[in-house]
């Protein structure tokens, strides 16, 4: 199978890339990446470039770079996408710009190109804070931040086209991945990485958020059953194993960790947090999804993925761009930067 991924330089990206290849010795994988702030070439270090991997650099708004990378593709797993609900919030362009029209663009050209299959991995936080139960495929989509709102934005289009233009698309729906080679500015890295410098993580609010947390490699196993199985038109949850509130996120790393209580500093809570995602996932376990891996030693091994490559990471958080995100962000939340 020749694949197109698009972002794959990011943490899920990458991380499926690594496990379709590792998985499919015949397959071929073509990764189309502007390598914007989040992605990063070191994801993908041990890939030597070659008949098997090639990464193009190119933006997927761009028509003429997208319609040159696909050409020969089989299929699409479409992940590039600006996902930081805290960056949408301090300027919400550059995920309209990506998510939606960068879409579109993906959409067009695959029809031209005639593409079998068409996966757009997509959230959960497209359908908002659910205070009880399961949030289902056919649910109302009522996203709360920009981010969200850009991805139910473009899980609409991928609906229209599979619709109008009988595009064969899929839509997947994850909650909250973790995992190795994960940014530092989304809430599990950035707590580990903290704490491995001695350093408070900066807990929004009263910590009483609940998020489903999915380890990425169940995730790439997940999304590769979907390209494989999933039925065009349709959507799929994916969901973690393990459900708890931001406290609880801390507690259990705390325990690997070996961290006190004076690690974690309160803040003033994100603008239109929402409360808690939870996804039924009926619909892929009918596919066939088991999970693979078990939280707690997936958190262990995350944990010592980052104190094990502190090579990696630690160049990401000195960088200027990601300083002055987090000055302009405590600078509106706090009057001043503070908690980093
Ligand atoms: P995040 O990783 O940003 O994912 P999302 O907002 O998409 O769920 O955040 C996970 C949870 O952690 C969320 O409830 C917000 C919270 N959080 C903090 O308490 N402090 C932080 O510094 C960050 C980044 C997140």
């Amino acid at each position: 199978m020749r694949l197109l991924v698009t972002g794959g330089l990011g943490f899920i990206g990458s991380n499926f890339i690594r496990h379709f290849l590792a998985r499919n010795p015949a397959a071929r994988v073509v990764n189309l990446d502007l390598r914007t702030y989040a992605g990063n070439p070191a994801n993908l270090a041990g890939l030597a470039a070659g008949r098997r991997y090639r990464w193009v650099r190119g933006d997927i708004a761009d028509p003429a770079a997208v319609d040159r990378a696909m050409k020969g593709a089989d299929a699409v797993v479409h992940f590039a996408a600006e996902t930081h609900v805290d960056r949408s919030i301090l300027d919400a362009s550059a995920f309209l710009r990506t998510n939606v029209v960068g879409t579109q663009v993906l959409l067009d050209a695959a029809l031209r190109r005639r593409v079998g299959r068409f996966v757009h991995v997509g959230t959960d936080e497209v359908y908002g804070s659910v205070a009880r139960g399961l949030s289902r495929e056919g649910d109302v989509l009522a996203p709360n931040s920009p981010y969200a709102a850009s991805k139910a934005a473009a899980d609409l289009l991928v609906r229209s086209y599979t619709v109008t233009h009988g595009l064969p698309a899929v839509i997947t729906r994850a909650s909250n991945n973790f995992g190795p080679y994960q940014y530092p500015e989304k809430a599990l890295p950035l707590m580990i990485t903290n704490w491995l410098g001695g350093r408070p993580f900066p807990l929004y609010g009263d910590g009483r958020n609940v998020r489903d947390w999915l380890f990425v490699l169940d995730h790439a196993r997940a999304l590769e059953l979907v390209l494989r199985k999933g039925r065009p038109g349709e959507i799929y949850n994916i969901g973690g194993t393990h459900s708890c509130d931001n406290r609880g996120l801390i507690d259990a790393v705390r325990c690997v960790m070996g961290v006190g209580p004076e690690l974690v500093r309160r803040v003033p809570d994100r603008p239109g947090h929402d409360r808690r995602y939870a996804l039924d996932c009926g619909k892929l376990k009918a596919l066939g999804f088991s999970h693979a891996y078990d939280f707690k030693a997936a958190l262990r091994l995350t944990v010592e993925w980052y104190r094990a490559h502190e090579p990696w990471w630690r160049p990401l958080k000195a960088a200027g761009g990601y300083r002055a995100y987090y000055r302009a962000q405590y600078a509106r939340r706090l009057g001043g930067p503070r908690g980093r």
